[in-house]
């Protein structure tokens, strides 16, 4: 999950210092031994993942289900998705992957009792569409092709696609705007809007997949049309001076006639996954998306060129600053380490090295920020403008090459998603090991009685604090891309060169690519 600025908790990070525990600090190295001495082969690393998967769940299903999402240190529940059952279908695409029957079935069933057309909340059109559309979606498409063995009662594979159908019926007025560049605040019982006057890049180029995936599979091509129609103003960038270098353009479009409105360049969150989903829609479609390719090809050539930065104490690791109006932002966050993945995809695809290459530059040093903290977890943001170092920091800046700017963790996965994408191109074993590493220290880390937390503070003894919060996409994507890296091939998995027939949308939802 990219995009949402939903930093809130962030924002009031805990700062680490590797000197603040000098003692009492839980051994990350004993950790990680004493896990690959019970799991040494792949099949047993997949194993601890379907354990911690299903830990989670059933601890889902006891306290909170079928509310959107446990909460997981009180053991209550949330709804912050209105209310229609968030982890359980966020869950569903990864429980297929498991062959988990049971949950598959039960989730199953939870989605053909959903009613779409009623929550008391404001609705976020991206939110909905990448976690419960996209679930949704990449369940009918493993369902209908490669774990069909797994779901005897066709009409509940059906109703996959009939419940997207209704959904998208339900959100499709959010594009009725005098550009066709949708309001992503709606209210769905009013048919309001949050009055703004422009939106943001990600939530706005982050749909086409979603909706244009729906058309295909069901005929009706308006879902199509209207996600595409948004995208096109990306594609198209005006004013000129909002895309200060090719490919990379501006945070913002103008609602009234999608002009960008600013010309602040970042991969970071709130512009992520526009770019992320540039070449997803070339791996989707060659034929029809070949301008988004080669969009994502300006950019990715803009971004080595103006944007690669190397902090000043360990000048080997590579981060992505961020631009404005002359001035660079050296500073990152764990959302913006789904780039190496990105590249790697668009390096393999286009069958061009040099992406390739940057793309696992940008995985070392997302990885870095996982080795060099107490827990083996990164941070949700961290900086290395060497003017801006902490006073407390700077022994830790000098070692790590960046200081934490917010040492929460949220479960967040980029991370391992770009590992993932390392290790299945590259076939270099090393990636495999970095995912294992991640996956243990985050269930040393967040595991609770019921399923996983967020914490505070990932350079602090045990994470600091727990935060009680479950985020959906646990589900979706942490345990999804941990599995995958032990687990055999499979057709849903990303494989090197231009041959995969599934494309995995921003929430880790395997969708079928259009040609297959
Ligand atoms: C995850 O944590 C549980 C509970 O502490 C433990 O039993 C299990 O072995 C751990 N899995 C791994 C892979 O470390
Ligand atoms: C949505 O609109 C309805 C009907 O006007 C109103 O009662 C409700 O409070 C609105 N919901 C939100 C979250 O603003
Ligand atoms: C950090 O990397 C070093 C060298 O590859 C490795 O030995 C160590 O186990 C890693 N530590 C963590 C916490 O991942």
């Amino acid at each position: 999950m990219r995009a949402t600025l939903s930093l809130s908790l962030a924002a009031l990070g805990l700062v680490g210092s590797a000197t603040a525990y000098p003692h009492a600090y839980q051994d990350t190295e004993a950790v990680l031994s004493t896990a690959s001495s019970q799991a040494s082969t792949s099949q047993e690393k997949a194993d601890a993942v379907k354990e911690a998967f299903q830990h989670a769940w059933d601890g889902y299903v006891k306290y909170a289900f079928p509310h959107d999402e446990l909460h997981p240190v009180s053991n209550g529940y949330g709804d912050s998705r209105n209310g229609w059952g968030a982890s359980a279908v966020d869950a569903l695409s990864t429980a297929i992957i498991m062959g988990n029957t049971d949950a598959v079935n039960t989730i199953l069933e939870h989605i053909a009792k959903i009613d779409y057309s009623q929550t008391s909340d404001q609705v976020s059109l991206f939110e909905t569409t990448i976690r419960y559309l996209a679930g949704m979606l990449s369940g009918y498409d493993l369902l209908t092709g490669p774990a069909s063995s797994l779901v005897k009662d066709s009409d509940l594979i059906d109703t996959l696609l009939t419940q997207s159908k209704n959904l998208a019926d339900v959100l499709k007025f959010a594009f009725d705007t005098p550009s066709g560049v949708p309001y992503n605040g709606i209210n769905i019982t009013s048919q309001g809007n949050d009055g703004s006057s422009t939106n943001g890049l990600a939530v706005t180029g982050t749909l086409v997949l979603e909706w244009t995936r729906l058309s295909d599979l069901t005929g009706d091509q308006e879902y199509a049309e209207l996600s595409q129609k948004a995208e096109s103003y990306l594609l198209n960038p005006k004013p000129a001076s909002n895309e200060p270098f090719p490919g990379l353009v501006g945070s913002h479009i103008s609602i009234d006639n999608g002009e960008f409105t600013d010309a602040s360049v970042t991969w970071n969150g709130g512009d992520d996954s526009f770019y992320e989903y540039l070449i997803k829609m070339y791996v989707y479609d060659p034929k029809r998306f070949k301008t988004y390719k080669d969009r994502w090809v300006l950019a990715a050539e803009s971004t080595q060129k103006h944007l690669a930065a190397h902090p000043s104490s360990r000048p080997e690791l590579t981060f992505l600053s961020s631009y404005n109006n002359g001035n660079y932002d050296l500073s990152s966050q764990h959302l913006t380490c789904f780039d190496g993945g990105s590249f790697i995809l668009g390096g393999t695809v286009l069958d061009r090295q040099d992406f390739i290459d940057f793309g696992l530059e940008l995985v070392h040093g997302c990885e870095a920020t996982y080795n060099s903290t107490l827990t083996g977890i990164g941070p949700d943001s961290w900086g290395w403008d060497p003017s801006k170092v902490p006073s407390d920091q700077k022994a830790f800046y000098q070692k790590a090459g960046f200081y934490i700017n917010s040492g929460y963790y949220v479960l967040r996965p980029e991370v391992i998603e770009s590992f993932y994408y390392a290790y299945r191109v590259t076939g270099d074993s090393t990636y495999q090991d970095w995912i294992w590493n991640a996956f243990v220290s985050i269930n040393a880390t967040c595991r609770t009685d019921s399923g996983f937390a967020a914490v505070t503070n990932v350079n602090a003894a045990n994470g600091g604090s727990k935060d009680d919060n479950q985020e959906s996409f646990l589900f979706a994507e942490v345990m999804k891309y941990s599995y995958l890296a032990h687990a055999e091939d499979a057709e849903w998995q990303v494989q090197a060169g231009d041959k995969n027939t599934f494309v995995f949308n921003t929430e880790a939802h395997p969708m079928r690519v259009k040609h297959t």
